[in-house]
């Protein structure tokens, strides 16, 4: 490589002098089976004048929190206390975990209190990462601060000769666009975000983040963890890389590209072979003016007039994110990749059980910021969209009918994409996702497998992973179910909790339904699956469990058009 190539002379560079540069912060690691996790409030001086920003954090951080060091097959035992005098939830983004442990919308942490997950890591190595998931405030808890990475490693990975040194030759990087507001407070908005942040250090108007990178191969992961902007990462000058990895995993080959596209929520891991290049400096950029009409990011879309102002300066022009300072190369260096990566078989989908279509939705052609709708209805907590029998091998399309594009996530599992827009995909696509971005009149397929965990209570969620989107009811929920409840009125978006009581329950369990005379079909599930009780057209409002040893349950009820369901506890103690 010749110097000329690498050395980027832009405008940026000759304002240098007069810009607060700060070096690249490598969140500090938590490992080992046992972690814990407290949120809470903090304030940062972002802006050099005016109020200082007030943040969410996870334990000693003031901004975001800790990186999580995940080794398959551990098993974790997580504590999470809520700090902020505000309810929240923690989600473990793209990890496999039963749902009760997933950390969504209805699993609340209240002010005060500490939530306690514990499972088994089943994925495999990638970048993965952990934030509030709380009904209609994912958005603004997000944004204020309270995110962090987790990595998980596999012996897999660990048997690659692939730069794998944190903080060295391995470096995770949270790319963040924010919108503040004149008393530089975070605002769950998106469209005019202007502020970039690497880190959780400022990157653009006036700052800059440079890190010092060894001239070897080193291992960038890159999450895009904006409320709104998509980016296409690319490095100076084109300057070539592999991408290695997708949300879940490995990719099979490494791909060799000069673009590597994230929406929010997405991630990627790319290697950049510095080998040679000590003392010479390159910029992973955005190149924002190659992106799509519509996106947010992509250049700004001719708007009639009276339409809400949606003009971020960051629309449509590439943009420096962070400089890369290339230092004198470690000992041990890495200087060469394998060809092979991984051996990922996707299923395939002429095998599925069931296709579904998702549309996004909007009131008309002309909505730009919402609310957005999967097949025109608004999330509700109350009511579950799918019910999908453990084991389903499934294939999903999703049509984006709306002026802009979404970043759909899926809780639960990877999926394969096998086609956009009527074509393969790129080879960086085709790997392990838990995000896809689907643009303007664009419509994708991917097929995945729902297994291991059935709960006819606690759902996943789906979602469009522009949280303001989400917050505004781009959102659905699915419930795995076991065999068990096969056969139970699948299409017709049915379950709604009911309330149980007394609970605990010694004896008699009562329940309130709003059309009692459908009942038609009464279960009592233990906590292993099994069908304990099981009546058609039981007695009206209750149900007599004196036969039921102590332990949790689970009621589910189905009548023609409904589905209900809830949790109980039997104990006869005290
Ligand atoms: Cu990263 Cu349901 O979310
Ligand atoms: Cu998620
Ligand atoms: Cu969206």
């Amino acid at each position: 490589m010749f110097m000329k190539t690498i050395v980027s002379i832009s405008l940026a560079l000759l304002c240098l002098s007069t810009k607060a540069q700060t070096q690249l912060v490598v969140p500090d690691t938590l490992m080992g089976p046992n972690i814990s996790l407290t949120m809470h409030k903090d304030s940062v001086q972002f802006f050099p004048t005016g109020s200082k920003t007030y943040t969410y954090a996870y334990n000693q951080f003031k901004y975001l929190g800790p990186t999580l060091i995940f080794d398959q097959g551990q098993n974790m035992n997580i504590t999470v206390t809520n700090d902020i005098n505000d309810t929240t939830t923690v989600h473990w983004h793209g990890i496999h975990l039963p749902s009760i442990w997933d950390g969504g919308p209805h699993t609340e942490i209240m002010a005060g209190d500490t939530w306690n997950p514990q499972f088994t890591v089943m994925d495999k190595a990638a970048t993965y990462w952990y934030h509030p998931h709380l009904h209609m405030k994912t958005a603004i808890q997000a944004i204020k601060g309270a995110a962090g990475f987790i990595i998980v490693r596999d012996p897999n990975e660990a048997s690659l000769s692939l730069p794998r040194k944190y903080g060295v030759d391995d470096f995770p990087l949270v790319v963040q666009s924010q919108q503040y507001d004149v008393n530089n407070q975070a605002m769950p908005l998106g469209m005019q975000d202007s502020t970039i942040m690497v880190n959780g250090a400022r990157a653009n108007n006036g700052y800059s983040v440079y890190g010092n990178f060894p001239a070897q191969m080193i291992r960038l992961r890159i999450l895009n963890g904006s409320g709104e902007r998509a980016f296409n990462f690319g490095l100076s000058n084109n300057f070539p890389f592999k991408q290695i990895a997708s949300d879940g995993g490995l990719l099979n080959l490494p791909f060799d590209t000069t673009r590597v596209r994230l929406a929010p929520g997405e991630r990627a891991e790319i290697v950049v072979n510095l080998t040679g290049l000590q003392g010479q400096t390159l910029y992973l950029m955005s190149y924002a003016s190659e992106l799509p009409m519509g996106v947010q990011g992509g250049p700004t879309m001719p708007m009639p007039p009276g339409s809400p102002p949606m003009d971020s300066p960051l629309n449509g022009i590439d943009f420096n994110i962070l400089q890369i300072n290339v230092i004198a190369q470690t000992t041990d260096a890495i200087t060469f990749i394998p060809t092979v990566l991984e051996n990922n078989l996707p299923y395939d989908p002429t095998t599925a059980d069931i296709t579904r279509t998702i549309r996004f939705t909007a009131d008309s052609m002309m909505v730009m910021d919402g609310p957005f709708y999967f097949n025109d209805s608004s999330f509700n907590m109350d009511r579950i969209d799918l019910v999908i029998p453990i084991n389903n091998i499934e294939v999903w399309k999703l049509v984006n009918e709306t002026m802009v594009g979404h970043p759909f996530h899926i809780h639960d599992v990877q999926f394969y994409l096998f086609d956009r827009n009527g074509s393969i995909p790129h080879q960086g696509e085709r790997g392990r996702k838990d995000v896809v971005f689907i643009p303007t009149g664009d419509s994708v397929l991917f097929v995945t497998k729902f297994e291991d965990f059935a709960d006819s209570v606690i759902p996943y969620m789906y979602h469009c992973h522009i949280l303001m989107h989400e917050d505004a009811g781009m959102m659905g929920q699915f419930i795995v179910v076991p065999p068990e409840y096969v056969g139970l009125n699948e299409n017709l978006v049915l379950t709604n909790r009911i309330m149980v009581y007394p609970n605990p329950t010694t004896n008699i369990l009562k329940y309130t339904l709003t059309k009692i005379d459908e009942l038609v079909d009464i279960r009592i599930i233990n906590n292993i699956g099994q069908v304990v009780y099981k009546q058609d057209k039981s007695a009206v409002g209750q149900v007599d469990i004196s036969f039921l040893e102590d332990g949790s349950y689970q009621l589910l009820i189905k009548s023609n058009n409904h589905y209900y369901n809830a949790n109980f506890i039997k104990n006869t103690e005290n």
